[in-house]
């Protein structure tokens, strides 16, 4: 299997480069020009194509003959980086592909998540904060999310809850609304959501679905069991 992960180099990227390798897959990673030093423990062993994940011509380049593409979907930047990653994966993967996508919560497929006001506060502060200091665009990134559930590519959305470092715990449960009591504690190792990127390339059962996940370890996935 010859995968893509657009977003390398970042923590989920890196995580996921490392799992993808453990697999025996080889690995394409893109990565800003400027961060391709953040991935030297992994020179010699992956093509690095440097260049703005929302560059057609890179994406273009980068998912040519992959099996899978692992896109860390990031609403930073004032570019519309997330619409334009997204849409350059969806147009360019070939036919066939499966298309993982990493994203958030506040995420919603359908509109039937039940979020807490606290939650909702949140997104509403950060999301605010960002334009208003212009780091990043959250609508950009529900905009990405919109053109990838209308899309009839084989894609699979991944929704992280809150994220902690530390040693891998297991692949993470799921379901399919925030809201779902399995997910209450709210809390997932990063390793692990990059472990749930990885292992939904070869999860049928996941296209076209929006995992919600949660640490398979946490109080709430002990007490209400998981989806997977
Ligand atoms: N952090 C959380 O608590 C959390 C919670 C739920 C879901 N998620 C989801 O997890 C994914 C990544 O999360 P993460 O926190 O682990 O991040 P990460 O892996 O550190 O990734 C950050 C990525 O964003 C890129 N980036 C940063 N600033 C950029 C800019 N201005 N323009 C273009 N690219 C830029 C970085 O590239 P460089 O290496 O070049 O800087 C890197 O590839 C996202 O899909 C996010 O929605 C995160």
């Amino acid at each position: 299997m010859k995968v893509c992960i657009v977003g390398a180099s970042g923590k989920l990227g890196q995580y996921m480069i490392q799992q993808a390798l453990d697999r025996g897959y080889e690995v394409v990673g893109v990565c800003r020009a400027r961060s391709v030093d953040k991935l030297a423990a992994f020179h010699g062993r992956i093509t690095i194509m440097p260049g703005d994940a929302n560059d057609r011509v890179v994406i273009q380049r980068a998912v040519a003959g992959c099996d899978g593409v692992l896109t860390v979907l990031v609403p930073w930047g004032m570019n519309h980086h997330s619409s334009g990653t997204a849409q350059a994966v969806l147009d360019f993967a070939p036919p066939g592909a499966r298309l993982i996508f990493s994203c958030g919560w506040h995420i919603t497929r359908d509109g039937l998540d039940t979020y807490s006001p606290a939650f909702l506060r949140m997104v509403r502060v950060m999301g605010g904060l960002a334009r208003i200091l212009r780091l990043g665009q959250i609508d950009d990134q529900v905009e990405a999310c919109r053109r990838i559930f209308a899309s009839n590519t084989r894609w699979t959305v991944v929704r992280g809850s809150d994220l902690e470092e530390g040693e891998s715990q297991g692949l993470p449960v799921w379901s399919r609304r925030v809201g779902d009591p399995l997910l209450a504690s709210n809390r997932t190792r990063r390793i692990d959501f990059a472990l749930f990127m990885v292992a939904a390339l070869e999860n049928d059962q996941l296209v076209h679905e929006a995992p919600a996940i949660v640490g398979c370890q946490t109080p709430s996935a002990l007490a209400h069991g998981g989806a997977l």
